[in-house]
């Protein structure tokens, strides 16, 4: 196996992309509203959401971040940004006009929507629809009324009337009726993929999946030398690297 998906490369480079696709996707599904000066919060402070975060900052939004990993919480805390060892105590407090999921798993369930004190937009990045618990969500309130088509955005009413507004079915944003990234951003992911290709048909790989075996072949064949020359500063006789061949 060899795995772009988690490979330094992809993670490292690709990851503001999304952000920025996922965050003024997020914002235009949005209800007329302004967002500046109002509460955001980040939920999974990893490669995705601390690019959001930083968005959202430069959106003059006050924005507060929760990740289950302490080391990520305290990486989040001392950028500066609200933080907190239980979400619930933000979801309450800081009471965030949208949230951004990023953690690949479900981070808001009964409990943590039960915890919402004021209406909020939901918008995931996770892959598929599992961040949010949506069926927790539909269980505890009939939907209201829904200005628009259920895939763009749909309400639902809980309890003492707090509004819940998932956005893009749940999905992730960043995909919603368009491609995540432009085929010039893409170009590097899938020419990793065929660097991948062509190392396991040619060489012997190792058993399963290693990803320090597919970061080396990633980082030594030339491909992130190429893309520096062509997006990095202009080279000069002197500054120009030769590129590598695709090798272990
Ligand atoms: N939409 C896209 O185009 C796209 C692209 C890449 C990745 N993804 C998905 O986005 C997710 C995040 O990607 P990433 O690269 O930032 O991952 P990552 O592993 O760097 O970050 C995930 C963060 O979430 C935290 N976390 C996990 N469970 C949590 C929970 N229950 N509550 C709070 N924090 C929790 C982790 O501690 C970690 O800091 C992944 O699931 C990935 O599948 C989506």
């Amino acid at each position: 196996m060899f795995s772009v998906a988690q490979s330094r490369l992809k993670g490292r480079i690709e990851s503001y992309w999304i952000a920025e696709k996922a965050v003024s996707t997020a914002l235009e599904l949005l209800p007329a509203v302004k967002i500046e000066g109002q509460p955001a919060l980040v939920i999974g402070y990893g490669q995705v959401g601390a690019q959001i975060a930083v968005l959202l900052t430069q959106r003059r939004m006050r924005v507060a971040v929760h990740d289950a990993d302490i080391l990520h919480l305290i990486d989040a805390h001392e950028s500066g940004y609200i933080t907190a060892r239980e979400l619930g105590a933000l979801l309450t407090g800081h009471a965030p006009l949208i949230i951004f999921g990023a953690t690949g798993r479900t981070s808001m369930s009964t409990h943590e929507f039960q915890a919402l004190k004021r209406s909020v937009c939901l918008a995931s990045v996770s892959s598929r629809d599992i961040e949010f618990d949506l069926p927790a969500l539909a269980a505890l309130a009939a939907p209201a009324e829904a200005a628009t088509p259920d895939h763009f955005r749909r309400t639902h009413r809980l309890p003492g009337g707090v509004d819940v507004t998932v956005l893009a079915g749940g999905r992730p944003v960043n995909f919603h009726e368009t491609d995540s990234i432009s085929n010039l951003h893409s170009d590097l992911v899938y020419a990793g993929m065929l660097t991948g290709a062509c190392t396991i048909a040619t060489w012997p790989a190792p058993r399963g999946l290693d990803p320090a075996w597919a970061d080396t072949v990633l980082e030594d064949c030339g491909l992130l030398q190429d893309y520096y020359e062509r997006y990095g500063p202009p080279a000069t006789p002197e500054t120009r690297v030769p590129t590598g061949s695709c090798h272990r």
